[in-house]
């Protein structure tokens, strides 16, 4: 990634702490549509316990989540702390109060119907599809209740890229599949700015598909770098993404075998 430069960097933090929701003032007092946008990922709770009533709400925003043909192809694994302790030996992520690995899970299904023959591709697909739509359900039902919560894809030892190792600590038959872990709590101090979020005219196009501009692109790029620093001191994006990438050799192993039944297709 291009060094940006101090003036750079300042210029690019100015651009994030601008960053703000286009809502058509009409609807500006919509109360869902303010929650929805109010949303953020938040990685910093305190220590107060999130009440079971509030958690039941959350679960059930899931459970009632939209689904292909209506299969439910999802698992929840719920903790509280004390849970999390005892099965990860590591305190839940950011001092969270509750978490919930979602999983793609085809194997419930299938003891009552083969809804997907000889289609390991299209099943992982719905599967995570719907599984995902769970638990962006939970995300929003938690948000408007007040508690705030963070999806995360490696947190160790509970998401995608753990999935074999999930599955072993679980006992995950075969079919079902982590795929995050959000962590909820009561966020601690302010809700963190929006990251630099692409603008509606480079995702959005009428017709055929719409090639990005490539200076909008570095632009995000470049906001996207020094929001990472100012947040991470000692790191970077660069770094980040290192990080990110050295795992995921292993994760498309241990999903190929999970999802095909061998490591290669
Ligand atoms: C499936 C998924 C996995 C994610 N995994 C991580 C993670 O492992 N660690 C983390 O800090 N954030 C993780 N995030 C949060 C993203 O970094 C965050 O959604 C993104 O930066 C946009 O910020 P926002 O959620 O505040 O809009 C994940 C989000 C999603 C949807």
């Amino acid at each position: 990634m291009p060094n940006q430069g101090p003036v750079g960097f300042v210029r690019s933090l100015e651009r994030i702490l601008r960053g703000k929701p286009q809502v058509p003032p009409s609807l500006a007092d919509n109360e869902l549509l303010r929650t929805l946008l109010r949303r953020r990922s938040v990685r910093s709770f305190t220590a107060q316990a999130i009440p079971d009533d509030v958690f039941a709400a959350i679960l059930e925003a899931g459970r009632l989540a939209p689904s292909t043909v209506n299969l439910q192809t999802w698992s929840f694994a719920a903790f509280t702390p004390d849970l999390w302790a005892a099965a990860f030996g590591q305190p839940l992520p950011f001092r969270g109060q509750r978490a919930v690995i979602v999983m793609g899970d085809t194997h419930r299904a299938r003891q009552v119907i083969e809804a997907f023959p000889d289609s390991p591709l299209v099943e992982y697909t719905v599967a995570v599809m719907n599984a995902s739509l769970a638990a962006m359900a939970m995300n929003i039902a938690a948000e408007a209740l007040g508690v705030a919560s963070v999806m995360l894809s490696e947190t160790g030892r509970s998401g995608l890229l753990d999935a074999a190792y999930l599955k072993e600590a679980l006992a995950l038959p075969d079919g079902v599949v982590p795929i995050m872990t959000i962590i909820f709590g009561f966020a601690k101090g302010a809700y963190p700015p929006m990251p630099p979020k692409l603008p509606l005219d480079q995702i959005c196009f009428a017709g055929c598909y719409r090639e990005a501009d490539p200076a909008v692109m570095a632009d995000w790029q470049a906001q996207m770098a020094a929001g990472y620093k100012a947040s991470h001191l000692r790191s970077s994006f660069d770094a980040q993404l290192r990080v990110y990438q050295s795992k995921i050799g292993q994760a498309e192993a241990d999903l190929r075998a999970m999802v095909f039944g061998r490591p290669e297709v």
